[in-house]
């Protein structure tokens, strides 16, 4: 008996094609190339917050450019996920900054209320928990981002009444992973 293989394809939706098109537009001709990383972040969306292997490739066949410069770029930023992450993907400074003004208790605090420890993700796929070197806002440290959203200044309330609204469902303005 012959095994199916599921091809998992990707092409951008639509909405997408427009947004890419749009995107395009604002380079060059000859530098398309440079929109490299609004079209992965547009996919990484697309995807609910995950670059995968077709998604990659058709990035790369999209700008004409060779794969290799596409895994170069979404391995090197922490902001690409290549794997599946949950709905929502907390990620938590833990460079010196962040960690001087209490990132570690942040992160506990996190790992200790959803049950998860860091670099993992909930069994209902809802919270992804990682920890990241510096997010370039150490002047409003400590802070975490939340799936493409930063939160700053935080103490550990801040951190407590973000997760007690995840835990609530209620909206915290996130732009991605359709929340
Ligand atoms: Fe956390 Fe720079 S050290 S944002």
């Amino acid at each position: 008996m012959k095994t199916k293989i599921k091809q998992i394809n990707f092409k951008f939706n639509d909405k997408n094609i427009l947004k890419a098109k749009f995107i395009l537009k604002k380079y060059p001709k000859k530098f398309s190339s440079s929109a490299l990383l609004p079209l992965l972040h547009l996919a990484q969306d697309q995807l609910d917050g995950w670059l995968n292997k077709p998604a990659i490739e058709y990035i790369a066949k999209y700008l004409n450019i060779p794969l290799i410069n596409v895994y170069e770029v979404a391995t090197f930023y922490h902001m690409f996920n290549l794997e599946k992450v949950g709905k929502y993907c907390i990620h938590v400074c833990t460079t010196t900054p962040c960690w001087l003004k209490g990132s570690d208790n942040i992160l506990r605090q996190i790992e200790k209320n959803f049950k998860i420890k860091v670099g993992n993700t909930t069994k209902d796929n809802q919270i992804t928990l990682k920890e990241i070197e510096c997010l370039g806002a150490c002047i409003n440290a400590p802070l975490i981002k939340i799936n493409n959203n930063f939160y700053e200044n935080l103490s550990s309330k801040d951190v407590q009444n973000l997760i007690n609204k995840i835990k609530e469902e209620k909206k915290i303005h996130l732009t991605k992973n359709n929340a």
